[in-house]
């Protein structure tokens, strides 16, 4: 005899998140990219899943393993990115946008590798960078009644203040603002975090970022 288990809470939500770096290809062999490692967004997946949410990690390069249950769309650029969420966004229920997007990409990629001592234009003192699609503002803007949208806002100061700023310029319903630099944020396994949403700002203590994507989705209850 067996009793049937309670459903878990987040049963029959979709969550796309987005996570890690995105990576974007100066010529044949190199790339600009950030330091992201993907953590929060991994940890957020985990933490959708296992309150019974189906979840689309649209993920940059990072090295951890797909958490389990999720489907995984590998991506490398931003614009491959924004494709792959303009895909799943209409049918999310959640979005969260944790990866670190790269705001630049070169204008061009060259074919061949870019050689050094080139004369004139073809070097790579001179590659030129235009400003990548912004993910979040995108789909903040998309969004219909019920679809909550999340983003994060990486700040080396003034964490509030830019953070409520973004809030608002990307249509967030929440932007969970850290302070980065200095040791903090990027690659590391913890996390300080501000929640800030329209009726006020929640300080979080420093915490595992596992704790944390458990307190971000609580608060995604809430809201
Ligand atoms: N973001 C995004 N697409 C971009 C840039 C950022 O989806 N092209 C998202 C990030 O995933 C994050 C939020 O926007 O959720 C804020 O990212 P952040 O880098 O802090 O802000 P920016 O708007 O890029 O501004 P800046 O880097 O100049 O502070
Ligand atoms: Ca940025």
């Amino acid at each position: 005899f067996q009793r049937e288990a309670a459903p878990l809470p987040w049963t029959g939500r979709k969550v796309l998140i987005t996570a890690g770096p995105t990576v974007e290809p100066i010529d044949a062999v190199r790339f600009v990219s950030n330091y992201s490692s993907g953590k929060m967004g991994y940890a957020l997946a985990e933490a959708a899943l296992s309150r019974g949410a189906e979840v689309t990690l649209v993920s940059g390069p990072v090295s951890l393993p797909a958490p389990m249950g999720a489907t995984v769309v590998p991506v490398k650029t931003a614009r491959d990115m924004l494709a792959a969420c303009e895909e799943a966004f209409d049918s999310a229920d959640v979005f969260i946008a944790s990866a670190a997007v790269a705001d630049f990409r070169p204008a061009e990629t060259a074919k061949e590798k870019l050689k050094k001592g080139t004369e004139g234009q073809e070097g790579l003192e001179h590659v030129r960078f235009v400003e990548n699609p912004d993910i979040l503002a995108t789909m903040g803007t998309r969004k219909r009644p019920g679809q909550i949208v999340v983003g994060f806002a990486a700040e080396t100061s003034d964490i509030e203040r830019y953070g409520r700023q973004k809030l608002a310029s990307k249509h967030a319903d929440m932007i969970v603002a850290n302070q980065v630099g200095e040791g903090k944020g990027f690659g590391t396994d913890d996390n300080q975090a501000l929640l800030i949403t329209e009726s006020g700002s929640e300080a979080l203590p420093l915490m595992a970022k596992t704790r944390l994507a458990d307190a971000i989705l609580d608060k995604i209850e809430q809201i």
